[in-house]
């Protein structure tokens, strides 16, 4: 989705800028364009396609000024071009915009009938507009942004210059992430937190509602009606290498390789290996309130929708309660039956997809209790959760989710194993040997990525393939979703997950000596229905690609290909049949010469429905 940045201080302000905007490629986008002061006026330069092309169009450009906003567009209301980029100006405001602005049309109207000329598609133009119109009536810049603010419905993260004062930039937030980050002397605006970590960690998120002033001098926050707040900064951990490829070819790639480490940065300080049992200080999963919940309902969508289904397999096994997994958007508009006896988890990397937030603020309105799972601190969903649990993989940069998603995984593992013990469904000795498994988890992470040649080789035998089918059972089923997901989305090749035993109920039919059916069988209680299966793609020729046990005796001698997967707990395999899955998305895109970290039409963060 769109992001924005801005700038006040005293470096090149286009530069910085431009640095911003390049950290925040991987949410998507299709223009960009940025806003500078120059000899007291605002310059915009702007224009469809990649940052480089923007790059170029300033290149040389001496702009003088201490001040300026940035912005990468993913377009929403108008087709990508460069009369849509922002920012947009309107006489002497200049605005960038990350949401959507509901009521847009009528507001159109009314500006035009006030003799107002627009030059773009854009919902965004509107509130250029009106901020100029309440100063050309005589208010205040400040004042001018604040009654827009109560004029526009729906959902904006801000950035806003006004001509007639070279030394503040407004910043305002509904709906829309937005983060300040406060360096000495000089301060940042922008949609998420790499854009800030080579200057500063020390940073103030912004709440709904409200919005701020940025100028040399430092930072005001103030609440919806105009009065100043106190906001306490928090210090940010990353490190700015954190959020660069140290040496890796893409972000995904880096961040696969990154998974075994933030297994354990999640694991850590949750584990007690004593009690056989996992600690979530400050969420109450103790006895009295688990007897009150009936139900538990896990929200998601895309990848972590496939960890939510995963968790499904793993609670119900664990706790025996009964579970339903959703999907953010459908969830949100089916009426969905709940009350103070069902515990709704929301599972998100960004925390700011906006089908999931919508789904859990329903859940809660419906008296649900709620507990968020996400990677970004401080998102809207984190906020807006009766409770929360951080997933420790730091920041994901390539728009496919990997280790975000592994550490879903264990997080949710490690919640099925508290709940379980809670309520005497894992004994003491279950619960120790779980504990034992995942420990062993990050070695066994490691063996899989030693094995990125093998996958990389069979990437190159079946890079011709055009359609690929992935089939699991039980809780290895999901991953195959994941698997067929992953492959779709950064290679562009059609791929379809299946649980095995649909095969013969349709898919079955798409078999031939072309088709390469990827094979998820680990040993567990239904490893010879999965046998069954893989005879039945080769009684119709079609290709296996098996990741069996390591043990394994049977799928070995019948497959065309063979990722050998560690001996582990069958409730842990996911985790490592995810890894060859990500590689051989990674590979065969990166064969095929796709933009892997920055996948076509596609968007880190989903703010819009
Ligand atoms: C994952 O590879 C996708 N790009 C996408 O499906 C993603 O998982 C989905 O948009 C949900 O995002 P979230 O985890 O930030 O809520």
């Amino acid at each position: 989705m769109c992001g924005i940045v801005g700038y006040v201080g005293s470096r090149k302000t286009a530069d910085v800028l431009m640095d911003g905007l390049k950290r925040l490629e991987y949410r998507g986008y299709d223009s960009s364009g940025i806003a500078v002061f120059h000899r007291g006026k605002i310059e915009i330069r702007r224009n469809e396609g990649k940052l480089k092309k923007l790059e170029d169009l300033i290149k040389g450009e001496g702009f003088d000024g201490k001040i300026g906003i940035g912005h990468t567009r993913w377009a929403t209301h108008g087709r990508p071009s460069d009369e849509n980029a922002h920012p947009h100006k309107a006489g002497r405001v200049a605005v960038v915009h990350n949401g959507i602005i509901e009521n847009y049309l009528s507001l159109k109207e009314f500006l035009k009938g006030k003799g107002r000329h627009f030059t773009s598609e854009t919902d965004t133009e509107v509130i250029s507009h009106l901020i100029d119109e309440f100063i050309e009536a005589g208010s205040s810049f400040q004042d001018a942004v604040r009654m827009t603010l109560d004029k526009i419905r729906g959902s904006y993260a801000l950035g806003i210059l006004f001509e007639g004062d070279e030394k503040r930039l407004i910043a305002a937030r509904k709906e829309s992430p937005l983060v300040i980050g406060l360096g000495k002397g000089e301060y940042f605006i922008a949609s998420d937190i790499p854009p800030l970590l080579p200057y500063t960690r020390d940073v103030i998120f912004m709440e709904d509602g409200e919005f701020a002033i940025l100028s040399q001098e430092g930072v005001k926050v103030y609440d919806r009606k105009g009065e100043e707040i106190l906001k306490e900064p928090k210090r940010i951990n990353w490190t700015p290498l954190m959020a660069e490829k140290g040496g890796y070819k893409h972000f995904m790639l880096k961040e696969i390789f990154e998974q075994p480490r933030a297994v354990i940065d999640s694991i850590r300080g949750y584990l007690s290996e004593e009690m056989g049992d996992a600690i979530f200080e400050g969420i109450h999963l103790d006895s009295t309130s688990l007897k009150e919940i009936r139900r538990i309902c896990l929200i998601a969508c895309g990848t972590s929708f496939h960890a939510a289904l995963v968790g499904k397999f793993l609670i119900e096994g664990f706790c025996r309660i009964p579970v339903e997994a959703d999907i953010g958007s459908e969830f949100r508009y089916r009426n969905p039956i709940l009350g103070k006896d069902t515990l709704l988890m929301a599972i998100s990397q960004s925390g700011e997809t906006a089908d999931t937030l919508a789904a859990m603020r329903e859940g809660k309105r419906r008296g649900a209790v709620t507990l968020a799972i996400c990677n970004a601190v401080e998102s809207s969903l984190a906020r807006d959760a009766d409770h929360v649990i951080y997933t420790h993989a730091g920041p994901e940069i390539g728009v496919a989710s990997t280790k975000t998603f592994i550490t879903q995984l264990v997080v949710l593992f490690l919640l099925a194993l508290r709940i379980g013990r809670e309520l005497g469904h894992l004994s003491l000795d279950e619960g120790k040997a779980l504990i034992e498994a995942l420990i062993k988890i990050p070695h066994q992470m490691e063996e899989m990525l030693k094995a990125s040649k093998e996958v990389l080789e069979i990437a190159k035998k079946y890079l011709y393939a055009r359609d690929f089918l992935y089939i699991g059972r039980g809780i290895n089923y999901p991953i195959a979703l994941e698997g067929a997901l992953k492959l779709k989305e950064i290679s562009y090749v059609h791929a379809e997950g299946y649980p095995a035993g649909e095969m013969k109920h349709g898919p079955i039919a798409l078999i031939d000596r072309e088709m390469p059916v990827v094979v998820l069988a680990t040993r567990n209680e239904v490893y010879n229905k999965m046998v069954s299966n893989v005879e039945e793609v080769k009684a119709r020729e079609g290709r296996v690609i098996a990741l069996a046990s390591r043990s394994d005796q049977e799928i070995v001698k019948k497959a065309d290909d063979m990722i050998s997967i560690p001996e582990t707990h069958p409730s842990l395999a996911p985790i490592l049949l995810t890894i060859p899955l990500q590689l051989l998305a990674y590979y065969m895109a990166d064969l095929k010469g796709t933009d892997v970290d920055q996948p076509r039409n596609l968007a880190k963060s989903v703010t819009v429905e």
